[in-house]
């Protein structure tokens, strides 16, 4: 059975007082809630990981950074290591979110070199992609995600994926209020199965847990997650408020 996952990038949102009080929050909220092979994972910025790893220690909440360089140490000004990131208690990171394909340079070919430094330390990944409103309006989409997954991930070995999360998200759909509909969430999850399939195995494709991300929000969450292959979402907006976040959980 694979994992069900909520979780919630609040990309640069929530200072250190917000933070430590959503973290607190969202703690309890979901502190009665059976959530049995449910994960729910928060990312906060890099400097309120350490605060926000704290308050949610021994809890049910799991904490992400949202970036990481690939490099050890060194002379790379403004950059935060896996190593780093472990130290302060985060062992999964966000690789290849759109906002930083798109306004920080962020390449397949640097995502690589992310993708193995997290691997090599231990961490989970949760690799985003997905098409942007061009390549939908051409009919573009299917081979724009294939070629994202090839370029980024398909070095990997098999076994590897066990640390890998991936998740689907349609950049038309990332804070626009509009959503992919259920049915082409679902079209473009099985679509990944079947070519995680042909370059791996089935078993690969079965056990990985796909999220769907693009304004996610309580209202249409229960629909998305209902598809077979949508094994829940990546929330941003709707992260940032308790009740959402936690309405969202509970429709998975
Ligand atoms: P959104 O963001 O839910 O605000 O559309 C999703 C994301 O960027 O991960």
């Amino acid at each position: 059975m694979r994992t069900k996952i909520v979780a919630g990038n609040w990309k640069m949102n929530n200072d250190l007082k917000a933070s430590k009080s959503l973290a607190k929050k969202i703690v309890k909220s979901i502190k009665k809630t059976a959530l049995k092979n449910i994960r729910v994972i928060i990312a906060p910025t890099f400097v309120n990981l350490e605060r926000v790893a704290k308050k949610t220690k021994g809890t049910k909440v799991e904490v992400a950074a949202q970036n990481m360089h690939f490099e050890k140490s060194g002379a790379f000004t403004g950059e935060v290591s896996a190593e780093m990131i472990k130290a302060v208690g985060s062992k999964i990171v966000i690789l290849g979110h759109s906002e930083r394909r798109q306004y920080f340079g962020e390449t397949d070919e640097i995502l690589v070199k992310k993708v193995n430094a997290a691997l090599a330390n231990k961490m989970e990944v949760i690799f985003c992609f997905g098409e942007i409103l061009e390549d939908r309006k051409e009919n573009n989409h299917f081979k724009v995600v294939e070629s994202q997954l090839k370029n980024g991930l398909f070095h990997l070995k098999a076994k590897d994926f066990k640390n890998i999360i991936l998740a689907y998200e349609p950049v038309w759909a990332i804070g626009t209020g509009e959503t992919a509909s259920p049915e082409q969430a679902q079209e473009m999850h099985a679509f990944i199965r079947k070519i995680l399939t042909d370059n791996y195995d089935e078993y690969t494709a079965e056990s990985i847990s796909i999220l769907y991300g693009g304004s996610v929000k309580p209202a249409n969450a229960k629909e998305i997650f209902s598809k077979q292959d949508v094994d829940g979402g990546l929330i941003g907006g709707a992260a940032l408020n308790k009740d959402a976040f936690k309405a969202i959980i509970d429709a998975i």
